[in-house]
């Protein structure tokens, strides 16, 4: 990376970008929340509103929450989204609604795997982290079943007009407890110590989704360090580890690596002030999407866990994110729930006019109805 001092000028924020065919007006990203708006797994003619109006406020890229694939074991979360030909018109509202208001629009590809609480889940060893079974580990052809249905949904979402998907391989489900070595014991090749065969079916998943949608396709590939059930967790401990599944990923397929992170601004390793973000561009030669806390004080688990409403720290937030990326750390910036607060966050800061964003605090949030006993039991005995 440029190591050199650059001016944080916020207009760098405001450049377009391309990644595989598509452009994007700007630089910021909504990324996938789950909002609790379907309907048997279909979006709600309130959520594409509310996808719409995120677009409306200058998002030029809106991320889908997580959607369950093609596949009977992907969730029994009640009111989780899936993408499936039943679901296909919800989605295509959505994705008609944002790109009315000049942006685009991918769906996230998700699969619980060992999250999933009924005894049933299918995940790479039946682990949902070292210390909780749950489940089994899937065979080699319930993999081959899912993996198809990953493809399935992903061209369901093309057909619809999504620009591209991301593949959901973050924060503790199915695809990171491939990727997690404390989750995944399995000695067939997909699993074990190394870094290779962990990665290897997030790898053909992704190979998959490319076969199946062509070579113009946007893929994403979203993958995290920490876990819901343990906030200090590595997929790769060293930079070499998070360099080699970067090039994995890239080699079959991906275009874009978002590298989710809890605040944006901290180092990813000691020495060298670059994110994960920053060190999996350096890796792989991709773009990437960075995402944490812009805007606020208080990280999204915290948020959840402790029950704290955040505090504003816009000013600072976007100086940082304007050296970052000028210094070559990042290509986009995702902000999750200061975009639920104000849709208008981000053309309220292309004017500078940061005292008008309405901050996020968790009312915003509604009922969540969402089952985090795996989550809690774990906090409860770390
Ligand atoms: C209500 C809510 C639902 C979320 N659902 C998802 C999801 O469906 N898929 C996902 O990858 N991340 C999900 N996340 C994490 C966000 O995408 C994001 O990474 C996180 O909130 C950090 O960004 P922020 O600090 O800007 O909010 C969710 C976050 C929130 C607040």
């Amino acid at each position: 990376m440029d190591q050199t001092p650059h001016p944080a000028d916020p207009s760098i924020l405001f450049t377009p970008i391309t990644l595989n065919k598509t452009t994007f007006r700007n630089r910021w990203a909504m990324p996938a929340m789950q909002r609790g708006m379907c309907e048997a797994g279909s979006p709600s003619p309130a959520l594409a509103d509310y996808y719409g109006r995120r677009a409306q406020g200058g998002t030029a890229l809106i991320i889908g929450e997580s959607a369950a694939v093609d596949h009977p074991s992907a969730t029994i979360q009640p009111t989780s989204a899936h993408i499936t030909p039943a679901t296909r018109d919800g989605w295509a509202r959505c994705v008609d609604a944002v790109r009315s208001h000049g942006g685009e629009m991918m769906l996230q590809l998700w699969h619980e795997g060992a999250m999933r609480t009924d005894g049933q889940a299918l995940s790479a060893s039946g682990l949902a982290h070292p210390g909780k079974p749950s489940g089994r580990a899937a065979t080699l052809d319930e993999l081959a079943e899912i993996r198809d249905g990953f493809a399935r949904s992903a061209r369901i979402a093309q057909e619809i007009g999504a620009c591209g998907v991301e593949v959901h391989a973050a924060h503790g489900y199915f695809l990171d407890q491939f990727l997690w070595h404390g989750s995944n014991i399995r000695d067939d090749g997909y699993g074990g110590p190394l870094i290779a065969h962990r990665a290897r079916f997030p790898a053909e998943i992704v190979s998959a989704i490319r076969a199946e949608c062509g070579p113009d396709f946007l893929i994403s590939l979203r993958f995290s360090q920490w876990k819901e059930v343990d906030y200090d967790a590595k997929v790769a401990p060293s930079p070499d580890e998070l360099a080699e599944m970067a090039r994995i990923f890239r080699d079959a397929g991906v275009d874009v690596l978002h590298a989710s992170t809890r605040r944006f601004w901290e180092a990813e390793w000691d020495g060298d002030n670059r994110n994960l973000a920053g060190w999996t561009k350096a890796g792989a030669g991709l773009p990437v999407i960075t995402v944490g806390s812009v805007g606020l004080d208080t990280d999204v688990m915290d948020v959840f866990m402790k029950e704290i409403d955040p505090r504003p720290r816009v000013g600072i937030a976007i100086e940082d994110l304007a050296r970052r990326m000028a210094a070559g750390e990042f290509d986009m910036v995702a902000v999750g729930r200061a975009l639920i607060g104000d849709p208008d966050f981000v053309s309220k800061v292309e004017a500078g006019d940061y005292d008008a964003i309405r901050t996020f605090t968790r009312a915003d949030l509604g009922q969540l109805e969402w089952d985090l006993s795996i989550v809690e039991e774990a906090h409860a005995t770390q």
